[in-house]
């Protein structure tokens, strides 16, 4: 059963700031620590937020990582295993209240924004939306 979702941003700013790296070195430490069976990884739209790209977000906490990079990702994977904690040194960091933040909704950007297109960004499938313009590849 999976347990967990990770959403990574895969618009063209996540792309060009390595996104699909992630992505795939996620897959890797996952498959490697025995938890491909309970954690999926999804590629996600535009988040709206490129400034912190790349971006990942661990679901159903919704505890979001920014400005993720291929060395992060073993201890990303290893925040997943029954004892693991969250990666506080990928929260988000707010200039104005000086603090990091650990949930997406709690993140001033993100919670005045009215959620309609961002709230389905963040949960749509993209290899799903590719195979349907006929331009998926892997
Ligand atoms: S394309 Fe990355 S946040 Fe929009």
């Amino acid at each position: 059963m999976l347990a967990k979702t990770l959403l990574i941003g895969r618009g063209t700013c996540c792309v060009s700031a390595g996104a699909e790296q992630i992505h795939h070195a996620l897959v890797k430490e996952l498959t490697q620590l025995g938890l491909a069976d309970k954690v999926q990884v999804k590629g996600t739209g535009c988040r709206g937020f490129s400034e912190i790209d790349p971006v990942v977000t661990v679901e159903p906490e919704g505890l979001l990582y920014c400005r993720v990079k291929i060395e992060d990702t073993p201890e990303i994977a290893r925040s997943l295993l029954p004892e693991g904690k969250p990666v506080e040194g990928l929260f988000y960091y707010d200039p104005v209240i000086g603090k990091p933040i650990s949930h997406y909704r709690d993140i001033t950007f993100y919670n005045k924004q009215q959620r309609t297109q961002r709230f389905r960004n963040f949960h749509k499938n993209t290899k799903i939306c590719l195979q349907k313009a006929n331009l998926c590849f892997e």
